[in-house]
């Protein structure tokens, strides 16, 4: 029975998020039709790059991620949203890279530089299968635009484009709160399928 040996601890799921995948490479004609489908709204541009932050990027990076952490949805979880600094950023660019992951990245800035959003995926030099799909955030007053759509229909183009890190890969993986209407919307027009369901569960202490 699933959950049993939780459940017999006294713990209960709290928050279930589904994994799903889209098949690599990503279909060409579908990537078309998505771009097609969510022009880029007025006041805003996307840049692509790979590898670590760029230096004039690194403190809007960091506030993004700051409020990735406070408005991902997570169910009933328990957690304290921390707060991202450059610092950590740079730390986890470094840690990353030497583990041998390759980091695809797309952001959307308005006109005066602010960052709008972000999008991310980790390609593994080690695991020849999987390419991670890691945070997307919209900005709170940025959302409702397709931003999301647009910032991930970038970075697929950008991973498309990679070549090496990336031959080979069958799959992109992404994990997404059951409730996340949002992104659950978004993950269909891009044509992921659920495989299966990740529960985290707390009990008392
Ligand atoms: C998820 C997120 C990036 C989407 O932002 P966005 O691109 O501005 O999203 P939109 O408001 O354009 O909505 C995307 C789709 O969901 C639909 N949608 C949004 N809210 C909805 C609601 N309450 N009910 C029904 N549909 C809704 C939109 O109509 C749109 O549908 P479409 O793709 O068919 O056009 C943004 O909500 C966010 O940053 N959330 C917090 C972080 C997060 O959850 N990230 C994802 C983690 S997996």
């Amino acid at each position: 029975m699933r959950g049993a040996f939780a459940g017999r601890q006294g713990m209960g799921s709290v928050s279930a998020e589904d994994r799903m995948l889209v098949d690599l490479p990503f279909d060409p004609a579908r990537l078309d039709r998505i771009v097609a489908g969510v022009p880029a709204p007025d006041g805003y541009r996307v840049l692509s790059f790979t590898g670590p932050c760029p230096d004039d990027l690194a403190a809007e990076w960091a506030r993004m991620r700051t409020q990735m952490n406070e408005d991902v949805p997570r169910g009933e979880l328990t957690r304290t949203a921390s707060v991202v600094d450059v610092d950590r950023i740079r730390l986890s660019d470094e840690q990353m890279a030497q583990q041998g992951w390759t980091k695809v990245r797309s952001v959307a800035l308005t006109e005066a530089g602010d960052g709008a959003g972000y999008t991310e995926m980790f390609v593994s030099a080690h695991d020849p299968d999987f390419v991670l799909q890691d945070d997307t955030l919209v900005g709170r007053e940025h959302r409702g635009r397709g931003l999301g759509a647009l910032l991930k229909a970038a970075n697929l183009e950008q991973l498309g484009a990679l070549g090496g890190p990336v031959e080979g890969r069958r799959w992109l993986q992404t994990h997404t709160e059951q409730g996340n209407v949002p992104m659950q919307h978004t993950n269909e027009r891009f044509g992921f399928r659920r495989v299966d369901v990740l529960h985290e569960c707390e009990g008392p202490v």
